[in-house]
C-alpha cells in the first residue's frame, strides 16, 4: 500500500510524463518529416531513376497516387483555383492545339502557374503539361507549322520527318510543354476518315519507317534537355483501320469506330509501327478510342487488356505509360465506376478524364477500396508516370525554361517546314513537260486554296478543327508564288472572275475546308465528301478551258478528280502543306524538284474506297507510290 504522501506525489509523475511524450511528439513532428523529405532519395538527382521512383512510391498516399494517374484539361482547373493541388493532379493538357494564348512566354506563365501548385504539396510531385503539337506547336500562332503527316510520308524521306519533330519539340518546350500527343502512326486504310492527314501512309511499312526518326526528333538524345519533348504514339492500336458505318460517335461514319480484322491483320496492318516507337523507346502511347472485334464482339481498345498489357507492356516491351483518349473511359460503359476499372485493369496509366477529375479520382479511390483494382496495378501505372517525369527532369527543372522562345517560328526553322513542303508535293500529271514553269510567265491564279492560309494548315491549327480565317502566322500559296517567281507577272482571282485573256499558264488550288477527327468523316451528317467545291470546280473548268493550266490540291487527303482533268495540263497534290506556302512554289518553278510520291492511293471516285495497294480488285486513278519526277 501506498503512503498518503505517495498518493500525492502521483497526478506529478504522469503530468511530467505526459509533457515529455508531448515535447517529444511535437519535435518528432517537426523535425522528421522536413529532414526526411530534403534528405529524401527521390530529390537525389544522381541517384538512378527506378531508386528515386520506388523511394518516392514509398511515400505516397493512395490519394496522392490516383492523383497522378489523373489528367485534367486547362479550361476545366481555370474555374477552381486550387484543385491542381489540391487533388494533386499528375498532368494537365488543352486539347485541340487551341491557341488558348499568344506567345511561348504566355503560355510558359500559364503553365508555371500550375507548377507551383503541384510544387507546394506535400511531396511536391510536377505535373506534366500535354498538347497536340502534331505538325508544330500550332497552338502558339507564331510558330513553325509542317506539312501534316500525309505530306511527310509524300516526301518519303525519314531524315526530314525526323528533323520536323526536332523543330516541333524546341518549339514545344519553349513554351514550358514537355510532353507532345504525337506522332500519330495510324495507318489510314480509307480516306473517307477525317484523320487520314494525321497518317504518314495506307503502307505499314511507310509509317514504321517513320517511327523511329520522329519519335527520336521528338524526344532528342536526352529527354531532360530544353529541345525535347515527350512523345506519344497514338492511337494504339487500329484506329485508322474501322470499318466505314461501324462508328456509333455523333455522326462519325469510321473515327472510333470497329476495326473488323482478324488478330493477323490487326498485327500486319496496325501494329508493327507501334513496335518500331517502343523499340525507339517512346515515353507514352494513347489508346485508341475505336474497338476491334477479336471473334467476341467489338471491344473498346481502352478495355482491352489483351492489346494494351499482354501485347503493348508484355510482347513489345513497352515501359512508358499509357495515356487514355479525351474521356475515352467514358466510352467503355454508361456505368462509370465499371468503365474506370475496366480501363485501370487493362493498362490505362493515366486517364485524360478531362474535365470531371473529381469524380474520377472518387471513382477509381473507391475500387481500390473495394479490392476491385489492386494497390499493385496502381502502383505500376504511377511508377510508369514518374519514371518519364524524372527522365524530363522534371524534378530538378519543373519551371518553364523559355530561353529558347526567340526561336519559335524563327527563319531556320521555317525554312525546314519548306523544304519539307516542297518535298512533299506529288507531281500526278505533267502533260508536254509544262512544269516546272520558268519564273517570266503571266499567270492566272485561281481556287479556294491559292490565298488561304487556314486551308493550307488544316486541323489542329490554333483551332481543334482548324479554320479558313487562319489563327497562326505564315504564307499562303500565292504569296509563296509572288516571292519565288518575283518575274511573273500574277493576276489572282479566286472564282476566276477577272478576264482571261493574254495568260501563258493557269493555276487553280482546289481545296478542301479544315477539319479534324470524325468531323472530317465522309458521310452523312459530314460537311466533307472529298468531292470539289462547286465554285473550284468552275474554277477549273474557267480556267483550264482558256489557257494551259496546273491544278493543284490542297487537302487532307486524294480528292475525287472524275469529270474535272479534261483540260488539265499539270496536276500537283499539296496536302496540307503548312505555313510556308513557298515550298509549294518551289517544285512549280523549279527552285526544288518534284520527288514526292503517293502515300495512299488515289481513288477514280469516293465510292470506291477503301481502296488499298495490295487490294484484290486494285484500280485507283493514281496508283500508291506513283509520283512523276522534275529535274532537280
Ligand atoms: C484525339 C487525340 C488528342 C486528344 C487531345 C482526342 O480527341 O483523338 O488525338 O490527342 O483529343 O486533344
Ligand atoms: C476533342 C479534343 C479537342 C477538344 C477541343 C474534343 O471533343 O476530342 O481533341 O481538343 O474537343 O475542344
Amino acid at each position: 500500500m501506498g503512503s498518503p504522501l505517495a498518493r500525492v506525489r502521483r497526478p506529478w509523475l504522469w503530468i511530467a510524463s505526459v509533457a515529455v511524450l508531448a515535447a517529444a511528439l511535437v519535435v518528432w513532428l517537426l523535425a522528421v518529416p522536413g529532414e526526411s523529405e530534403e534528405d529524401a532519395a527521390y530529390l537525389d538527382p544522381s541517384l538512378p531513376v527506378a531508386d528515386r521512383v520506388a523511394d518516392l512510391l514509398g511515400r505516397m498516399t493512395i490519394e496522392e497516387k490516383v492523383g497522378q494517374m489523373t489528367q485534367a484539361e486547362v479550361p476545366a482547373v481555370q474555374d477552381s483555383p486550387g484543385d491542381v493541388g489540391d487533388f494533386g493532379l499528375g498532368s494537365l493538357l488543352s486539347g485541340g492545339s487551341e491557341a488558348f494564348y499568344d506567345t511561348p512566354e504566355a503560355w510558359a506563365a500559364m503553365i508555371d502557374g500550375y507548377q507551383r501548385e503541384a510544387l507546394d504539396t506535400r511531396l511536391g510531385i510536377p505535373i506534366i503539361y500535354g498538347i497536340d503539337a502534331v505538325h508544330g506547336n500550332a497552338a502558339v500562332p507564331g510558330a513553325t507549322i509542317f506539312p501534316h503527316n500525309i505530306g511527310l510520308g509524300a516526301a518519303g524521306d525519314e531524315e526530314l520527318a525526323g528533323r520536323t519533330a526536332a523543330i516541333t519539340a524546341a518549339e514545344t518546350r519553349a513554351a514550358g510543354i514537355p510532353w507532345t500527343f504525337a506522332p500519330c502512326l495510324c495507318v489510314a486504310r480509307d480516306s473517307r476518315w477525317g484523320r487520314t492527314y494525321e497518317s504518314f501512309s495506307e503502307d505499314p511499312e511507310l509509317v514504321t519507317a517513320m517511327a523511329d526518326d520522329v519519335v527520336h526528333g521528338y524526344q532528342g538524345e536526352d529527354l531532360s534537355a530544353n529541345t525535347s519533348v515527350l512523345a506519344t504514339a497514338k492511337h494504339y492500336v487500329g484506329d485508322g483501320g474501322t470499318a466505314y458505318g461501324s462508328s456509333t460517335t455523333d455522326s462519325y461514319t469510321l473515327d472510333q469506330g470497329v476495326t473488323e480484322l482478324s488478330e493477323d491483320e490487326l498485327r500486319r496492318l496496325h501494329l508493327a509501327p507501334f513496335r518500331a516507337a517502343v523499340e525507339a523507346g517512346v515515353g507514352s502511347v494513347m489508346a485508341s478510342f475505336s474497338s476491334t472485334d477479336l471473334g467476341e464482339g467489338p471491344l473498346k481498345v481502352h478495355a482491352d487488356g489483351y492489346l494494351l498489357t499482354t501485347v503493348l507492356k508484355g510482347e513489345l516491351g513497352f515501359e512508358g505509360f499509357v495515356v487514355s483518349d479525351w474521356a475515352g473511359v467514358s466510352q467503355i460503359s454508361d456505368d462509370y465506376a465499371e468503365a474506370v476499372r475496366e480501363a485501370i485493369n487493362a493498362g490505362i496509366d493515366m486517364v485524360m478524364v478531362p474535365d470531371q477529375y473529381e469524380a474520377f479520382t472518387a471513382t477509381l479511390l473507391a475500387e481500390v477500396d473495394a479490392g476491385r483494382v489492386s494497390e499493385n496495378r496502381i502502383d505500376d501505372a504511377v511508377a510508369r508516370i514518374l519514371t518519364q517525369k524524372f527522365a524530363l527532369g522534371l524534378f530538378e527543372h519543373p519551371f518553364a525554361d523559355t530561353s529558347l522562345a526567340a526561336e519559335v517560328g524563327s527563319e531556320e526553322h521555317r525554312a525546314v517546314a519548306r523544304e519539307a513542303a516542297a518535298a512533299s508535293q506529288v507531281l500526278l500529271r505533267n502533260e508536254g513537260d509544262l512544269l516546272p514553269l520558268s519564273g517570266d510567265e503571266s499567270v492566272y491564279v485561281a481556287g479556294s486554296g491559292a490565298d488561304s492560309l487556314g486551308r493550307q494548315l488544316g486541323g489542329w491549327s490554333g483551332t481543334w478543327q482548324g479554320s479558313v480565317n487562319a489563327v497562326d502566322e505564315g504564307t499562303t500559296i500565292l504569296d509563296g508564288i509572288g516571292e519565288v517567281a518575283p518575274d511573273a507577272t500574277v493576276q489572282y482571282s479566286q472564282r476566276a472572275s477577272e478576264p482571261l485573256d493574254g495568260y501563258d499558264v493557269g493555276i487553280v488550288v482546289v481545296a478542301e475546308n479544315p477539319y479534324a477527327e470524325g468531323v472530317g468523316d465522309v458521310g452523312p451528317g459530314n460537311d466533307h465528301d472529298m468531292k470539289l467545291s462547286d465554285q473550284d470546280a468552275e474554277a477549273v473548268e474557267t480556267v483550264c478551258g482558256a489557257m494551259d493550266c496546273v491544278v493543284i490540291t490542297v487537302s487532307g487527303r486524294p480528292m475525287e478528280l472524275e469529270g474535272h482533268l479534261d483540260g488539265v495540263d499539270a496536276l500537283v497534290a499539296a496536302w496540307l502543306p503548312g505555313s510556308e506556302g513557298e515550298g509549294v512554289a518551289d517544285p512549280l518553278f523549279g527552285l526544288a524538284p518534284y520527288t514526292g510520291t503517293l502515300p495512299v492511293s488515289w481513288p477514280r471516285t469516293v465510292d470506291d474506297e477503301p481502296v488499298n495497294v495490295g487490294d484484290a480488285d486494285y484500280d485507283p486513278l493514281f496508283a500508291y507510290g506513283f509520283g512523276l519526277e522534275t529535274a532537280p
